[in-house]
């Protein structure tokens, strides 16, 4: 199984972000962990990071030739980008929304994900595990039970 792992804006800069909501990891760090659990998973991902929200839709538009399945964590976008959700909505294959803060217990605006009904599967507020629990998902086609 091909996996696109996809992290929007700001995910770079991880490390910087409040350890209390994103746990201190790097974003480096993080990938070395998704490609970890992948290998284990026996899948091959690939993972991307970028802060452009136009590069975010070529990579979903790109992958829509390779991906057999797809986690995306859209950071801010999640919450406002109609353009992001329609990318999404053009995959055949299942994507997962993983956010590693719990998006549901923070402000009203980051309670809203305009993505939330396009994707197959949503793992929020597990911190890097959450990635884990995206790619299980997909690895075993929804037989995940937490
Ligand atoms: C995030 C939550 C978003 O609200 C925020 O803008 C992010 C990261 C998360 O992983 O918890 O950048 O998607």
């Amino acid at each position: 199984m091909q996996v696109l792992v996809l992290n929007g804006a700001n995910l770079n800069a991880l490390a910087e972000r409040d350890p209390e909501l994103y746990g201190g990891m790097s974003y480096p760090e993080l990938e070395t962990r998704i490609y970890e659990w992948a290998r284990e998973l026996g899948c091959t991902v690939r993972c991307v990071q970028t802060n452009s929200e136009g590069e975010f839709i070529d990579l979903c538009h790109e992958a829509r030739r390779w991906a057999d399945g797809v986690i995306v964590n859209p950071g801010a976008w999640t919450h406002y980008s109609y353009a992001i959700r329609d990318a999404l909505e053009l995959f055949s294959v299942s994507v997962v929304e993983v956010h590693l803060s719990d998006i549901t217990a923070r402000e009203d605006w980051r309670r809203v994900s305009v993505i939330e009904d396009v994707v197959s599967h949503r793992v929020i507020g597990k911190g890097p595990t959450g990635y884990q629990e995206a790619l299980v998902f997909l690895a075993h086609k929804g037989k995940v039970t937490s």
